[in-house]
């Protein structure tokens, strides 16, 4: 079993480059399918997430030529299926960004109906319902959703219950090629959708408001390839912040857009966080007791869902109580059972986490729940009493590349080992 070791108490500090955004990266490449041709994708993470996505490509006949482990030159000219089978969305949700455009291209898409998953039902109700308001019809037979446009999908106005981020791309990329113009009214407005967007209009769509509430998109006849560099990713620069704010030391963060974390920053100021902003780049740092501060997530601007486990490895070594509470995902707090066993005192009260800040984390043996949970160990190591070890560390790869290495990078006594897996022994 492999495992992340942490020797806590050594000094991190310094600069670290993050990758392109894991959750862009993943839909800029369900796109290319609607653009026959080779589309080089450059800035893209090398990250267990991307290599699924890539084999959901090659599956429906696409080619696939990795450049310096980060540029994908992905040729969609063959493409000659539009089925995503269950073994490929059951390793990952968000296979189902190819819905949308597999419809554009083909008028038909057969997908695998994703089950629940270890942060929370993650319905696409809301995928369906718009994608039938664009004149798609829908059938759900042995856990496949057959979807078929056969008079052509035609533009409507969409208003979603919620700005659910993955039923906006794929309503947007399945309405490109729609006759005359598509609203999608209350759209989610994270970053990731503005690069898809631009993606997108770079290769001939016609899409205009993405980044606000309302998205218009013009039906256009065909997109051509192009060349686009993934935007940076946000949530991975959080997470090195928030190593820079635990730890107390500078961690300086390249290759992202601060103002893509807007209110994490404040909120991180809030909790006594020093923060430095520039262009391209962060610095954070600390010298100051950690204060308890509220959070609660919500759609982009709001405070990232995907920042939560980490932002409450901080607050439980803060000097008080306070409550987190988590709007997006209904099962999104099992970090606090493993962080409690690092002598956290977390309570969890529905989608509300009473956090009481304790004086220190003791290293222990502890499991990775999810991806940013997994992170969120991992920081809690680097300041416990002793050694952290984090099993299920293939959480972690799924939306970090190279994670450990960039510690170590920064002075951390970190290292990836294998040690016999108890479990096999039953
Ligand atoms: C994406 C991100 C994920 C991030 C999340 C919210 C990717 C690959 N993943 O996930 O990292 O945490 O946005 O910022 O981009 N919902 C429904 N019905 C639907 C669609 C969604 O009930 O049809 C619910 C979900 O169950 C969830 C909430 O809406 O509770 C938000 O989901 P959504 O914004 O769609 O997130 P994802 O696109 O799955």
């Amino acid at each position: 079993m492999e495992v992340i070791q942490i020797e806590g108490g050594h000094r991190v500090t310094g600069e670290v480059r993050v990758e392109g955004a894991k959750n862009s990266a993943l839909k800029l490449m369900a796109a290319t399918i609607m653009a026959p041709g080779v589309t080089t994708l450059t800035n893209v993470p090398n990250i267990a997430d991307v290599h699924v996505m890539g084999k959901v490509l090659k599956n429906i006949g696409a080619r696939i030529e990795v450049v310096n482990e980060h540029e994908l030159k992905i040729d969609t000219s063959a493409v000659d299926s539009w089925e995503t089978p269950y073994h490929l969305v059951a390793k990952m949700r968000a296979s189902t960004a190819v819905l949308g455009p597999l419809l554009s291209r083909f008028g038909k898409a057969i997908v695998a109906m994703p089950g629940g998953c270890n942060i929370g039902a993650r319905k696409i109700d809301m995928h369906i319902l718009g994608l039938e308001a664009l004149g798609v019809e829908f059938k759900v037979d042995h856990g496949n959703i057959y979807a078929s446009a056969p008079n052509g999908l035609s533009g409507d106005t969409v208003t979603l219950s919620f700005a659910s981020v993955g039923a906006t791309e794929n309503l947007m990329m399945a309405s490109v090629f729609a006759r005359g113009t598509t609203t999608i009214d209350n759209a989610a407005r994270e970053p990731e959708i503005v690069d898809l967007a631009n993606m997108l209009n770079e290769m001939g769509a016609k899409i205009k408001g993405a980044g606000s509430p309302v998205i218009e998109i013009e039906g256009v006849s065909e997109l051509h390839p192009v060349t686009h560099e993934v935007v940076g990713d946000r949530i991975e620069a959080g997470t090195f912040l928030a190593i820079g704010g635990l730890v107390g030391e500078p961690v300086t963060v390249t290759g992202f857009s601060p103002a893509h974390l807007g209110l994490v920053l404040k909120k991180y100021e809030q909790i006594g966080i020093s923060i430095r902003r520039d262009a391209r780049a962060c610095t954070a740092w600390r010298e100051r007791p950690l204060r308890p501060t509220d959070i609660q997530t919500l759609p982009f601007p709001g405070f990232p869902t995907d920042m939560q486990a980490q932002t409450m490895c901080l607050l439980a070594l803060a000097e008080g109580s306070c409550i987190i509470t988590e709007n997006i995902f209904e099962n999104r707090f099992m970090l606090a059972s493993e962080l409690s066993r690092m002598g956290a005192d977390i309570v969890i009260e529905g989608h509300h986490a009473i956090v009481h800040g304790v004086k220190r984390f003791s290293g222990a043996q502890v499991k990775s729940p999810d991806l940013r949970g997994g992170a969120a160990l991992v920081m809690a190591g680097l300041v416990a009493d002793g050694v952290t070890t984090v099993s299920a560390i293939h959480h972690i790869d799924r939306g970090y590349e190279g994670f450990v290495e960039k510690l170590a990078s920064l002075g951390a006594r970190v290292s990836r080992t294998t040690v016999p897996d108890e479990e096999d022994d039953l």
